[in-house]
């Protein structure tokens, strides 16, 4: 009787242990955000064992856990109509908002889901509700990319799939066939989704075929760079759960089918520093002591290494290409992108990311109107 007792709180113990993370007060439901975390990280754990035993890489595992628990078919309600098909070789679900006669043409969003370009689907609860959602407040038609992940593909595959679906839909007969108004078409995304999104937009826009087809970009926490992983936000969110810095740099590693050997060097800037020349002309891309507010930049000061490691964007240059990454596009390039509206969180390493982009946004179109004038 004693020793399970004993055995007992050494049990409580140690799942309160594992379970319990300091968050600072202003987290709404803490404890429901430790048990996520906690069920988040216990099915990382046991992903990275089944990799470790070689029966399945740990992304696969973890996604099929993820999927497992969160799949859900697609359904016909009375009011949305779900189908799942192809656009040109890409999966999507499509969510068709209630008839309205006095609307007969429909907006349209389409959206791309996150999860580390590794993780997650269209096609679990979460984003089938969201968009279910969206298609039933909007009376929209919702298209949600099921594109390919890592480590099925990599960098650049899952752009190529969300533009090639993209630009499907986009045809004239296609919107017909969807009663889509082809002047109130939008994209949006979240997480590694609002990345695509970004990268998505900026594509279209050099592509005179495809510019002004897309009216708005709703970015969701989008990541935007990989350059700096001690912006502000960062640095105040480097052990925040559900995504603290090491995992972030993990899934920019994974995508590019890099090496985790540099994710300690890449989590000090090393991969970034000044001697690194091929880094050096974009480095004003994303100075944050110039584009962030002072209520945002605080006391932290910036991460520059003098001498670094230059092996790193040597093995993965993809790290400097403004597709995986769209903070750091030409000034031209953000020029006429498409309105643009941006949700970013206080707890997140991302904030930065999206409050970066807007500031260089703006300033791109101040630029445009003194051009215009000139
Ligand atoms: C960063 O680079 C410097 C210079 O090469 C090196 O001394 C240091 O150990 C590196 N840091 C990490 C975490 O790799
Ligand atoms: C970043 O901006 C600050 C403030 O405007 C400036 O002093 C600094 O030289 C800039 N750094 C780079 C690398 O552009």
């Amino acid at each position: 009787m004693r020793s399970s007792c004993v055995l007992l709180t050494a049990l409580v113990a140690l799942a309160a242990y594992y379970i319990y993370i300091p968050l600072p007060s202003s987290v709404s439901d803490p404890w429901k955000l430790m048990l996520l975390d906690a069920t988040f990280r216990s099915a990382q754990q046991v992903s990275n064992l089944i990799h470790y035993l070689g029966l399945s890489h740990h992304l696969l595992a973890l996604n099929f856990i993820i999927v497992s628990f969160g799949k859900k078919s697609a359904w016909s309600s009375a009011q949305v109509k779900v189908t799942d098909t192809d656009f040109d070789g890409v999966e999507v679900r499509v969510f068709e908002g209630p008839p309205k006669p006095e609307e007969p043409l429909k907006r349209s969003v389409v959206y791309i889901h996150g999860g580390g370009w590794a993780l997650a689907s269209a096609k679990i609860r979460y984003y089938d509700e969201l968009c279910t959602a969206m298609a039933e407040e909007l009376n929209a038609v919702i298209v949600s990319i099921e594109y390919r992940l890592v480590p099925t593909v990599y960098f650049p595959a899952q752009i190529h799939d969300v533009v090639r679906a993209t630009k499907y839909f986009l045809q004239p007969e296609v919107l017909h066939k969807y009663s889509v108004d082809p002047g109130r078409i939008g994209i949006s995304g979240d997480s590694a989704g609002g990345n695509l999104a970004a990268a998505l937009g900026q594509q279209f826009n050099q592509d005179d075929n495809l510019k002004n087809k897309l009216r708005v970009q709703a970015l969701i926490y989008p990541v935007l760079q990989a350059l700096d992983f001690n912006t502000p936000s960062y640095q105040q969110n480097m052990n925040t759960p559900i995504l603290p810095r090491y995992v972030m740099v993990k899934y920019w590693v994974d995508y590019f089918k890099g090496n985790y050997d540099f994710v300690q060097a890449m989590i000090v800037n090393n991969h970034t520093s000044l001697d690194v020349e091929e880094a050096a002309a974009l480095r004003a891309r994303l100075n944050w002591t110039s584009l962030l507010p002072a209520s945002i930049t605080k006391n932290y000061k910036p991460v520059v290494q003098t001498t670094g490691n230059a092996r790193i964007v040597q093995e993965i240059p993809q790290l400097l290409d403004a597709r995986s990454a769209p903070l750091i596009a030409e000034q031209e390039v953000l020029r006429h992108l498409p309105k643009t509206y941006i949700l970013t969180c206080e707890h997140d390493v991302l904030r930065d990311d999206g409050i970066m982009y807007a500031k260089r946004l703006e300033s791109a179109a101040r630029s445009k109107v003194t051009t215009d004038q000139a």
